[in-house]
Protein backbone atom coordinates (compact mmCIF):
# COMPACT_ATOMS: atom_id res chain seq x y z
CA UNK A 1 0.00 0.00 0.00
CA UNK A 2 1.97 3.41 -0.87
CA UNK A 3 -0.84 6.29 -0.58
CA UNK A 4 -4.25 6.90 -2.37
CA UNK A 5 -5.02 4.98 -4.96
CA UNK A 6 -8.10 5.69 -7.39
CA UNK A 7 -11.00 2.63 -7.96
CA UNK A 8 -13.78 1.77 -10.43
CA UNK A 9 -15.46 4.78 -9.72
CA UNK A 10 -12.62 6.76 -10.29
CA UNK A 11 -12.74 8.66 -7.24
CA UNK A 12 -9.91 8.55 -4.90
CA UNK A 13 -9.39 5.94 -1.87
CA UNK A 14 -6.91 5.74 0.75
CA UNK A 15 -6.77 2.92 2.68
CA UNK A 16 -9.83 1.18 1.03
CA UNK A 17 -12.01 4.26 2.37
CA UNK A 18 -13.35 7.10 -0.57
CA UNK A 19 -11.38 10.22 0.17
CA UNK A 20 -15.08 12.19 0.38
CA UNK A 21 -16.51 9.64 2.35
CA UNK A 22 -13.26 9.88 4.58
CA UNK A 23 -14.18 13.51 5.18
CA UNK A 24 -18.26 13.37 5.42
CA UNK A 25 -18.43 13.83 9.45
CA UNK A 26 -15.01 16.15 10.28
CA UNK A 27 -15.33 18.26 7.20
CA UNK A 28 -12.17 20.19 5.52
CA UNK A 29 -9.66 20.43 5.45
CA UNK A 30 -8.76 17.12 7.05
CA UNK A 31 -5.75 15.19 7.49
CA UNK A 32 -6.75 11.32 6.19
CA UNK A 33 -4.28 8.51 7.51
CA UNK A 34 -4.01 4.98 6.73
CA UNK A 35 -3.37 3.14 9.65
CA UNK A 36 -2.58 -0.65 8.06
CA UNK A 37 0.04 1.40 4.98
CA UNK A 38 1.96 2.92 8.05
CA UNK A 39 1.90 -0.48 9.57
CA UNK A 40 2.96 -2.51 6.77
CA UNK A 41 5.95 0.49 6.32
CA UNK A 42 6.80 -0.75 9.88
CA UNK A 43 7.07 -4.26 10.00
CA UNK A 44 9.01 -4.13 6.62
CA UNK A 45 11.80 -2.09 8.60
CA UNK A 46 11.47 -3.93 11.86
CA UNK A 47 12.12 -7.34 10.04
CA UNK A 48 15.14 -5.54 7.86
CA UNK A 49 16.78 -5.02 11.45
CA UNK A 50 15.76 -8.05 13.19
CA UNK A 51 16.53 -8.69 16.12
CA UNK A 52 20.06 -6.44 16.30
CA UNK A 53 18.43 -3.59 16.02
CA UNK A 54 15.65 -1.00 16.95
CA UNK A 55 13.90 1.81 14.86
CA UNK A 56 13.07 3.80 16.35
CA UNK A 57 10.05 6.17 15.12
CA UNK A 58 11.14 9.96 15.04
CA UNK A 59 7.73 11.41 16.70
CA UNK A 60 8.04 14.77 15.28
CA UNK A 61 7.11 13.61 11.87
CA UNK A 62 3.67 13.04 13.33
CA UNK A 63 2.52 12.44 16.68
CA UNK A 64 -1.11 11.63 15.98
CA UNK A 65 -1.82 8.81 19.37
CA UNK A 66 -3.14 6.13 16.71
CA UNK A 67 -0.59 6.41 14.25
CA UNK A 68 2.20 6.26 17.20
CA UNK A 69 0.05 3.57 18.77
CA UNK A 70 0.39 1.57 15.22
CA UNK A 71 3.97 2.30 15.06
CA UNK A 72 4.83 0.70 18.66
CA UNK A 73 2.40 -2.48 17.93
CA UNK A 74 5.13 -3.09 14.62
CA UNK A 75 7.87 -3.36 17.18
CA UNK A 76 9.10 0.11 16.87
CA UNK A 77 10.68 2.46 19.68
CA UNK A 78 10.44 6.23 19.51
CA UNK A 79 13.00 8.89 18.94
CA UNK A 80 11.77 12.32 20.89
CA UNK A 81 13.27 15.55 20.95
CA UNK A 82 11.61 17.44 23.68
CA UNK A 83 10.18 16.60 26.86
CA UNK A 84 6.48 17.16 25.50
CA UNK A 85 7.39 14.12 22.64
CA UNK A 86 8.79 12.10 25.73
CA UNK A 87 5.54 12.51 27.65
CA UNK A 88 3.90 11.95 24.57
CA UNK A 89 5.40 8.49 23.77
CA UNK A 90 4.89 7.39 26.80
CA UNK A 91 1.60 8.02 26.95
CA UNK A 92 0.94 6.19 23.95
CA UNK A 93 2.89 2.67 25.29
CA UNK A 94 6.20 3.75 24.15
CA UNK A 95 8.65 1.21 26.86
CA UNK A 96 11.10 3.50 28.29
CA UNK A 97 13.91 1.36 27.18
CA UNK A 98 13.09 1.94 23.33
CA UNK A 99 13.01 5.57 23.80
CA UNK A 100 15.82 7.98 22.47
CA UNK A 101 16.25 11.58 23.36
CA UNK A 102 18.31 14.32 20.97
CA UNK A 103 17.59 17.66 21.03
CA UNK A 104 20.67 20.58 21.52
CA UNK A 105 19.20 22.18 24.32
CA UNK A 106 17.19 20.30 26.66
CA UNK A 107 15.93 21.93 29.79
CA UNK A 108 16.92 20.63 33.37
CA UNK A 109 12.58 19.55 33.44
CA UNK A 110 13.45 17.73 30.25
CA UNK A 111 16.18 15.97 31.46
CA UNK A 112 15.36 14.96 34.59
CA UNK A 113 11.98 13.42 33.24
CA UNK A 114 13.88 11.45 30.83
CA UNK A 115 16.56 10.40 33.68
CA UNK A 116 13.89 9.73 35.98
CA UNK A 117 11.57 7.17 33.49
CA UNK A 118 14.62 5.04 32.79
CA UNK A 119 14.48 5.61 28.96
CA UNK A 120 17.04 3.77 26.46
CA UNK A 121 19.61 7.04 26.37
CA UNK A 122 19.87 10.73 26.35
CA UNK A 123 21.83 11.58 23.28
CA UNK A 124 24.10 14.69 24.35
CA UNK A 125 24.89 17.30 22.09
CA UNK A 126 27.98 19.35 23.42
CA UNK A 127 30.33 18.70 26.29
CA UNK A 128 28.32 21.49 28.47
CA UNK A 129 25.39 18.88 28.02
CA UNK A 130 26.90 16.43 29.53
CA UNK A 131 28.27 18.28 32.48
CA UNK A 132 24.28 19.14 32.37
CA UNK A 133 23.16 15.56 32.65
CA UNK A 134 25.75 14.33 34.90
CA UNK A 135 24.50 17.60 37.33
CA UNK A 136 20.62 16.35 37.14
CA UNK A 137 21.59 12.72 37.36
CA UNK A 138 23.37 13.55 40.51
CA UNK A 139 20.13 15.73 42.02
CA UNK A 140 17.47 13.87 40.83
CA UNK A 141 19.81 10.01 42.47
CA UNK A 142 19.82 8.47 39.06
CA UNK A 143 21.97 6.97 36.88
CA UNK A 144 22.95 9.21 33.51
CA UNK A 145 23.06 6.22 30.46
CA UNK A 146 24.07 8.88 27.18
CA UNK A 147 24.93 8.42 23.72
CA UNK A 148 27.53 10.81 21.84
CA UNK A 149 25.63 12.72 18.79
CA UNK A 150 28.26 13.11 17.01
CA UNK A 151 28.33 15.62 14.08
CA UNK A 152 29.95 13.39 11.40
CA UNK A 153 30.54 16.72 8.90
CA UNK A 154 29.02 14.68 6.63
CA UNK A 155 27.19 17.32 3.52
CA UNK A 156 24.18 15.88 2.73
CA UNK A 157 22.33 16.92 -0.97
CA UNK A 158 19.03 18.16 1.07
CA UNK A 159 17.46 21.75 1.63
CA UNK A 160 19.76 23.63 3.97
CA UNK A 161 17.14 23.75 6.41
CA UNK A 162 16.89 20.12 7.07
CA UNK A 163 20.64 19.09 6.49
CA UNK A 164 21.81 18.59 10.12
CA UNK A 165 25.40 16.61 9.86
CA UNK A 166 27.48 19.17 7.92
CA UNK A 167 30.30 21.17 10.16
CA UNK A 168 28.11 24.26 10.70
CA UNK A 169 25.16 22.91 11.70
CA UNK A 170 24.10 23.78 15.43
CA UNK A 171 23.86 19.64 15.90
CA UNK A 172 26.00 17.25 17.77
CA UNK A 173 29.50 17.25 18.88
CA UNK A 174 32.16 17.97 16.84
CA UNK A 175 35.12 15.41 16.03
CA UNK A 176 37.66 17.32 16.95
CA UNK A 177 35.59 17.66 21.29
CA UNK A 178 35.21 13.98 21.63
CA UNK A 179 38.19 13.71 23.57
CA UNK A 180 36.47 16.55 25.79
CA UNK A 181 33.23 14.87 25.73
CA UNK A 182 34.92 11.61 26.95
CA UNK A 183 37.44 13.47 30.02
CA UNK A 184 33.58 14.88 30.86
CA UNK A 185 31.73 11.88 30.64
CA UNK A 186 34.12 10.14 32.98
CA UNK A 187 34.76 13.17 35.15
CA UNK A 188 30.86 13.17 36.02
CA UNK A 189 30.03 9.82 36.23
CA UNK A 190 28.20 9.34 33.14
CA UNK A 191 27.84 6.07 31.56
CA UNK A 192 28.17 6.28 27.65
CA UNK A 193 26.76 3.29 26.10
CA UNK A 194 25.92 4.98 22.24
CA UNK A 195 27.10 7.06 19.67
CA UNK A 196 25.03 8.31 17.02
CA UNK A 197 24.76 10.86 14.56
CA UNK A 198 22.13 11.96 11.79
CA UNK A 199 22.80 13.73 8.29
CA UNK A 200 19.98 15.18 7.35
CA UNK A 201 16.79 14.54 5.92
CA UNK A 202 15.46 13.88 2.70
CA UNK A 203 17.98 11.30 1.70
CA UNK A 204 17.88 9.93 -1.61
CA UNK A 205 20.51 7.49 -1.60
CA UNK A 206 22.33 5.73 1.06
CA UNK A 207 26.06 7.19 0.38
CA UNK A 208 25.69 10.34 3.15
CA UNK A 209 23.72 7.78 5.33
CA UNK A 210 26.81 5.37 4.85
CA UNK A 211 30.00 8.28 5.02
CA UNK A 212 28.12 8.78 8.57
CA UNK A 213 28.26 5.79 9.56
CA UNK A 214 31.74 5.33 8.98
CA UNK A 215 32.55 8.22 11.13
CA UNK A 216 30.74 6.69 14.22
CA UNK A 217 32.68 3.48 13.59
CA UNK A 218 35.41 5.33 14.10
CA UNK A 219 34.43 7.19 16.77
CA UNK A 220 33.32 3.76 18.64
CA UNK A 221 37.07 2.62 19.00
CA UNK A 222 37.75 5.63 20.70
CA UNK A 223 35.09 5.68 23.04
CA UNK A 224 35.80 1.96 23.85
CA UNK A 225 39.74 3.09 24.31
CA UNK A 226 37.87 4.93 27.46
CA UNK A 227 37.12 1.65 28.95
CA UNK A 228 33.02 2.55 28.10
CA UNK A 229 30.76 -0.46 26.89
CA UNK A 230 29.02 0.60 24.34
CA UNK A 231 25.59 -0.85 23.49
CA UNK A 232 24.08 0.59 20.25
CA UNK A 233 25.29 2.36 17.17
CA UNK A 234 22.28 5.03 15.95
CA UNK A 235 22.74 6.10 12.57
CA UNK A 236 19.60 8.69 12.61
CA UNK A 237 16.77 8.74 10.04
CA UNK A 238 16.59 10.69 6.88
CA UNK A 239 15.03 8.73 4.43
CA UNK A 240 14.05 10.22 1.75
CA UNK A 241 10.54 9.67 0.03
CA UNK A 242 9.63 10.35 -3.57
CA UNK A 243 6.96 13.75 -3.12
CA UNK A 244 7.34 14.36 -7.84
CA UNK A 245 6.42 12.23 -10.48
CA UNK A 246 9.60 10.64 -11.48
CA UNK A 247 11.17 11.16 -8.67
CA UNK A 248 13.14 8.26 -7.13
CA UNK A 249 14.58 6.87 -3.86
CA UNK A 250 15.97 4.40 -1.54
CA UNK A 251 13.47 2.97 0.41
CA UNK A 252 13.88 2.21 4.27
CA UNK A 253 15.34 -1.16 4.16
CA UNK A 254 17.95 -0.12 1.58
CA UNK A 255 19.14 2.04 4.71
CA UNK A 256 19.13 -0.84 6.72
CA UNK A 257 21.04 -3.24 4.80
CA UNK A 258 23.64 -0.30 3.56
CA UNK A 259 24.24 0.56 7.39
CA UNK A 260 24.20 -3.41 8.23
CA UNK A 261 26.68 -4.30 5.75
CA UNK A 262 28.91 -1.43 6.54
CA UNK A 263 28.72 -2.63 10.13
CA UNK A 264 29.20 -6.04 9.77
CA UNK A 265 32.63 -5.33 7.80
CA UNK A 266 33.62 -2.75 10.46
CA UNK A 267 33.63 -6.30 13.04
CA UNK A 268 32.60 -4.00 16.15
CA UNK A 269 31.36 -7.02 18.01
CA UNK A 270 27.88 -7.19 19.66
CA UNK A 271 26.20 -3.81 18.64
CA UNK A 272 22.90 -2.96 18.32
CA UNK A 273 21.70 -0.64 15.27
CA UNK A 274 19.01 1.80 15.53
CA UNK A 275 17.58 3.80 13.33
CA UNK A 276 15.91 6.71 13.63
CA UNK A 277 13.21 7.67 10.19
CA UNK A 278 10.28 9.55 10.42
CA UNK A 279 9.07 10.75 7.44
CA UNK A 280 9.40 7.55 5.62
CA UNK A 281 7.00 5.81 7.85
CA UNK A 282 4.20 8.45 7.51
CA UNK A 283 4.66 10.30 4.51
CA UNK A 284 3.07 8.45 1.83
CA UNK A 285 0.29 7.14 4.35
CA UNK A 286 -1.65 10.44 4.72
CA UNK A 287 -3.56 13.30 2.46
CA UNK A 288 -4.75 16.63 3.51
CA UNK A 289 -7.92 16.63 1.81
CA UNK A 290 -9.21 20.12 1.12
CA UNK A 291 -12.39 21.59 -0.35
CA UNK A 292 -12.01 24.13 -3.27
CA UNK A 293 -13.51 27.54 -2.08
CA UNK A 294 -12.88 29.36 -5.61
CA UNK A 295 -11.03 29.92 -8.60
CA UNK A 296 -9.86 33.09 -9.25
CA UNK A 297 -8.88 34.75 -12.74
CA UNK A 298 -6.55 37.22 -12.56
CA UNK A 299 -5.22 38.39 -16.14
CA UNK A 300 -3.59 35.23 -17.54
CA UNK A 301 -3.06 33.29 -14.12
CA UNK A 302 -5.64 30.71 -13.43
CA UNK A 303 -5.61 30.66 -8.83
CA UNK A 304 -7.65 27.75 -7.45
CA UNK A 305 -8.00 28.68 -3.92
CA UNK A 306 -8.79 25.83 -1.52
CA UNK A 307 -9.53 25.64 2.44
CA UNK A 308 -6.41 24.47 3.41
CA UNK A 309 -3.06 26.70 3.77
CA UNK A 310 0.40 27.22 4.60
CA UNK A 311 -0.83 26.51 8.83
CA UNK A 312 -2.03 23.30 8.03
CA UNK A 313 1.69 22.26 5.70
CA UNK A 314 3.96 24.88 5.89
CA UNK A 315 6.32 22.44 4.16
CA UNK A 316 5.47 24.24 0.21
CA UNK A 317 6.04 27.91 2.24
CA UNK A 318 9.43 27.16 4.61
CA UNK A 319 11.02 24.44 1.97
CA UNK A 320 9.97 25.17 -1.48
CA UNK A 321 8.76 21.85 -1.25
CA UNK A 322 6.16 20.09 -4.12
CA UNK A 323 3.15 18.04 -2.86
CA UNK A 324 1.08 16.83 -5.94
CA UNK A 325 -2.70 17.82 -5.50
CA UNK A 326 -4.79 15.60 -7.12
CA UNK A 327 -8.58 16.18 -7.57
CA UNK A 328 -10.87 13.63 -5.17
CA UNK A 329 -13.28 13.01 -8.13
CA UNK A 330 -14.86 14.25 -11.30
CA UNK A 331 -12.73 14.25 -14.61
CA UNK A 332 -12.82 16.70 -17.32
CA UNK A 333 -9.63 18.77 -19.18
CA UNK A 334 -6.90 19.33 -17.18
CA UNK A 335 -5.28 22.47 -16.67
CA UNK A 336 -2.45 24.17 -15.08
CA UNK A 337 -4.00 25.92 -11.64
CA UNK A 338 -1.81 27.56 -9.51
CA UNK A 339 -3.26 26.33 -5.95
CA UNK A 340 -3.27 28.71 -2.97
CA UNK A 341 -4.87 28.95 0.74
CA UNK A 342 -6.47 31.35 2.40
CA UNK A 343 -3.84 32.61 4.87
CA UNK A 344 -2.87 36.24 4.32
CA UNK A 345 1.09 35.44 2.85
CA UNK A 346 2.12 35.30 -0.61
CA UNK A 347 4.10 32.04 0.24
CA UNK A 348 0.59 30.06 1.05
CA UNK A 349 1.40 28.70 -2.14
CA UNK A 350 0.96 24.99 -3.39
CA UNK A 351 2.45 25.65 -6.63
CA UNK A 352 1.04 24.68 -10.16
CA UNK A 353 -1.38 21.41 -11.17
CA UNK A 354 -3.31 20.01 -13.67
CA UNK A 355 -6.25 19.71 -12.20
CA UNK A 356 -9.69 19.66 -14.15
CA UNK A 357 -11.46 22.54 -15.48
CA UNK A 358 -14.13 23.00 -13.81
CA UNK A 359 -12.32 22.63 -10.43
CA UNK A 360 -13.18 19.62 -8.47
CA UNK A 361 -14.98 20.00 -5.06
CA UNK A 362 -12.45 18.02 -3.21
CA UNK A 363 -8.59 18.16 -4.00
CA UNK A 364 -6.16 15.73 -1.61
CA UNK A 365 -2.69 17.20 -1.49
CA UNK A 366 -0.49 13.94 -1.12
CA UNK A 367 2.61 13.12 1.23
CA UNK A 368 0.80 15.08 3.46
CA UNK A 369 1.09 12.36 6.54
CA UNK A 370 4.66 13.66 7.88
CA UNK A 371 5.68 17.14 8.98
CA UNK A 372 1.88 18.27 8.18
CA UNK A 373 -0.22 18.19 11.32
CA UNK A 374 2.47 18.24 13.46
CA UNK A 375 3.95 21.70 12.23
CA UNK A 376 0.56 23.45 11.65
CA UNK A 377 -0.25 26.23 13.61
CA UNK A 378 -3.24 28.07 14.08
CA UNK A 379 -2.32 31.60 12.31
CA UNK A 380 -4.41 34.18 10.92
CA UNK A 381 -6.81 32.31 14.09
CA UNK A 382 -7.59 28.83 11.74
CA UNK A 383 -7.83 25.61 14.03
CA UNK A 384 -5.83 22.58 13.75
CA UNK A 385 -7.52 20.69 10.96
CA UNK A 386 -9.57 17.82 11.12
CA UNK A 387 -7.90 13.84 11.11
CA UNK A 388 -9.72 10.80 9.78
CA UNK A 389 -8.14 7.49 10.92
CA UNK A 390 -8.56 4.50 8.16
CA UNK A 391 -7.83 1.25 8.90
CA UNK A 392 -9.51 -2.40 8.03
CA UNK A 393 -11.28 -0.27 5.09
CA UNK A 394 -12.96 2.18 7.58
CA UNK A 395 -12.36 5.05 9.45
CA UNK A 396 -11.75 4.55 12.84
CA UNK A 397 -11.47 7.36 14.25
CA UNK A 398 -12.30 11.26 13.30
CA UNK A 399 -10.90 14.21 15.40
CA UNK A 400 -13.11 17.80 14.29
CA UNK A 401 -11.22 20.47 13.74
CA UNK A 402 -11.81 22.67 17.16
CA UNK A 403 -13.98 25.77 16.33
CA UNK A 404 -12.48 29.58 16.13
CA UNK A 405 -14.29 30.00 19.05
CA UNK A 406 -12.10 27.97 21.16
CA UNK A 407 -8.81 29.95 19.63
CA UNK A 408 -10.63 33.29 20.56
CA UNK A 409 -11.20 32.02 24.36
CA UNK A 410 -7.44 32.08 24.42
CA UNK A 411 -6.60 35.01 22.63
CA UNK A 412 -9.07 36.55 25.45
CA UNK A 413 -7.24 34.86 28.24
CA UNK A 414 -10.07 33.18 29.01
N1 LIG B 1 16.55 11.95 14.01
C1 LIG B 1 16.94 13.22 14.23
C2 LIG B 1 17.98 13.49 15.22
C3 LIG B 1 16.36 14.26 13.49
O1 LIG B 1 16.75 15.52 13.69
C4 LIG B 1 15.35 13.96 12.55
C5 LIG B 1 14.69 15.02 11.78
C6 LIG B 1 14.96 12.62 12.36
C7 LIG B 1 15.59 11.63 13.11
C8 LIG B 1 13.91 12.18 11.39
O2 LIG B 1 14.15 12.58 10.08
P1 LIG B 1 13.26 11.97 8.88
O3 LIG B 1 13.48 10.49 8.85
O4 LIG B 1 11.84 12.30 9.15
O5 LIG B 1 13.76 12.66 7.69
N2 LIG B 1 10.30 19.41 8.89
C9 LIG B 1 11.21 18.93 7.86
C10 LIG B 1 12.05 17.81 8.34
C11 LIG B 1 12.86 18.18 9.57
C12 LIG B 1 13.58 17.03 10.12
C13 LIG B 1 14.27 17.36 11.37
N3 LIG B 1 14.94 16.26 11.97
C14 LIG B 1 10.42 18.59 6.62
O6 LIG B 1 9.20 18.75 6.60
O7 LIG B 1 11.00 18.19 5.60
Amino acid sequence: MSGPTRGESSELALGGVLLSEAVRESGTPAFVYDLDGIAENARALVAALGARGLCCYAIKANGAAPIVRTLIAAGCGVDVVSGGELELALACGARPDTIVYSGVAKRDDELDLALTRGIRAIHAESVEEIERIAARARATGTSARVGLRVNPAVEADTHAHIATGHDEAKFGIAREDLPRALAASREGGVQVVAVSSHVGSMLMTTEPYVAALRVLIDVVAEVRSHGFALSYVDAGGGFGVPYRDGERSVDGPAFVAAARATLDAADLGALQLVIEPGRALVAAHGVLVSRVIQPKRSGTRRWLLIDAGMNDLIRPALYQAHHRILPVSGGGPLVDWRVAGPVCESSDDFGVHPLPDPPPELVAIREAGAYGRSMASTYNVRPIAAEVFVAGGRVVEVRRAPGASALVARELGQ
